[in-house]
């Protein structure tokens, strides 16, 4: 222990400073969210995470120089990076790593606002994928007893850790090591389900396994940065229906062991085109959710400045072999070029008309279903007119 930490009164102002920081966001905290966020430490969950410089991550204990920097660092809005690529930050060479983050204690706002929507109620069984640092399921503990908490997370080492900081704040939930689309407790079901890594559909036993009138709260995402939290609530017919949140998600998937590494093709210099629309117009945030849902499942995407610092986007559907290049030029429209059987760029293009068209509709101005079936987003215009588009 260092001093920073012994000293309660330090460590309640960072509690309190994180709650503030959190309700003068865009999240206004219920008073059971702001008690969580006052009462449950964050710095348990995360004695060692990495920061970032450039590519590299470096990990980072309280123990490494300025603890007050540390310390600050622990109670920011903000995610913390505890595992690269498999590496967790504790085992990390000082020197750090480079690679993909693979968990992170997620941004705080981003925890209130999923958990405002979770709407925990004292003794709902709640269910959660995705432990990662132990830190959100200790907030669930917190709101519905620790008793009524499940987390589970694929990562054994991960789980570990967090059972023993649980344990560590008092806390004894159950965490599972697994895979959390699938290895639900024999016959349990839930009043609450959250995941806090992404799919790009609900998996059919989190709906099974919610009860009647139970929500789920579950971030979208496909292969653009700008993914979606669907809010649904299980209804008496065994099918879920709610509505998308207005926050942008980027959650780490939800890995399910079948991931493969594709790599676009090599696209020639012609035949080419020219487009209206840059590639660019799917870094933004906006508009990438709706393009997503235009977008196949699989569509992998890259993007990038070439050496005259503009901006190229590449496309590839490793289930056609059809692979597109965007590229911006200094005063001249874009140029597309393509390879295979299709060009990925035109629904694209006629997905932002569309987005235009309806007014540049808003995440929360649409709903979702899902059945055993099919899962589906929906947006109604003010005309009635209502658009599906099945996931
Ligand atoms: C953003 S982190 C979770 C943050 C966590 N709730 C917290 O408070 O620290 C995403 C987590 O999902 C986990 N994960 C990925 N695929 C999973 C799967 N199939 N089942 C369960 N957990 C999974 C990762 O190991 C990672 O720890």
């Amino acid at each position: 222990m260092t001093n920073i930490l012994d000293d309660e009164q330090h460590v309640i102002r960072a509690r309190v400073s994180l709650t503030h920081q959190i309700d003068r966001g865009s999240v206004v905290l219920s008073s059971p969210l702001a008690g969580a966020f006052l009462n449950v430490p964050r710095h348990p969950f995360v004695p060692v995470f990495y920061r970032r410089e450039r590519e590299q991550f470096i990990p980072w204990r309280i123990t490494d120089g300025d603890a007050e920097a540390w310390l600050d660092a622990v109670y920011t809005d903000d995610s913390l990076i505890t595992e690269v690529d498999g590496v967790h930050a504790e085992h990390a060479a000082r020197a750090g790593v480079t690679g993909v983050p693979t968990s992170s204690s997620t941004a705080p706002s981003l925890m209130a606002d999923m958990l405002d929507a979770l709407d925990v109620k004292e003794g709902d069984e709640v269910y959660e994928a995705g432990a990662g640092s132990g830190y959100n399921a200790a907030m669930l503990c917190h709101l519905a007893g620790d008793k009524h908490v499940t987390t589970v997370d694929r990562s054994g080492a991960l789980t570990a850790l967090a059972r023993e900081r649980l344990n560590g704040v008092g806390f004894d939930p159950l965490v599972i090591h697994g895979d959390g689309a699938r290895d639900i407790p024999h016959d349990a079901t839930y009043d609450r389900i959250i995941a806090t890594a992404s799919v790009w559909q609900v998996p059919p036993l989190w709906l099974e396994r919610c009860r009647s009138g139970g929500i789920l709260v579950v971030p979208l995402k496909g292969t653009l940065a700008g993914g979606m939290i669907a809010r649904l609530t299980k209804l008496p017919d065994g099918t879920a229906a709610g509505r998308i949140l207005h926050t942008p998600a980027a959650f780490m998937p939800l890995k399910t062991g079948a991931e493969v590494e594709a790599s676009t093709p090599a696209i020639p210099d012609s035949p080419s085109r020219q487009a209206a629309l840059s590639g660019r117009a799917l870094d933004d945030w906006t508009f990438s959710f709706f393009a997503q849902l235009h977008m196949p499942r699989g569509l992998v995407r890259t993007y990038g400045l070439s050496d005259d610092g503009l901006h190229v986007t590449t496309l590839y559907d490793p289930a056609d072999g059809s692979a597109t290049r965007i590229e911006d030029r200094p005063e001249a429209a874009p140029l597309v070029t393509s390879t295979g059987p299709r060009d990925l760029w035109a629904p694209l293009e006629e997905a932002h008309q569309l987005w235009r068209r309806l007014h540049r509709p808003r995440r929360e101005w649409f709903g979702i279903d899902v059945t055993p079936a099919e899962q589906a987003v929906t947006y109604t215009a003010p005309d009635g007119q209502t658009r599906r588009w099945t996931l």
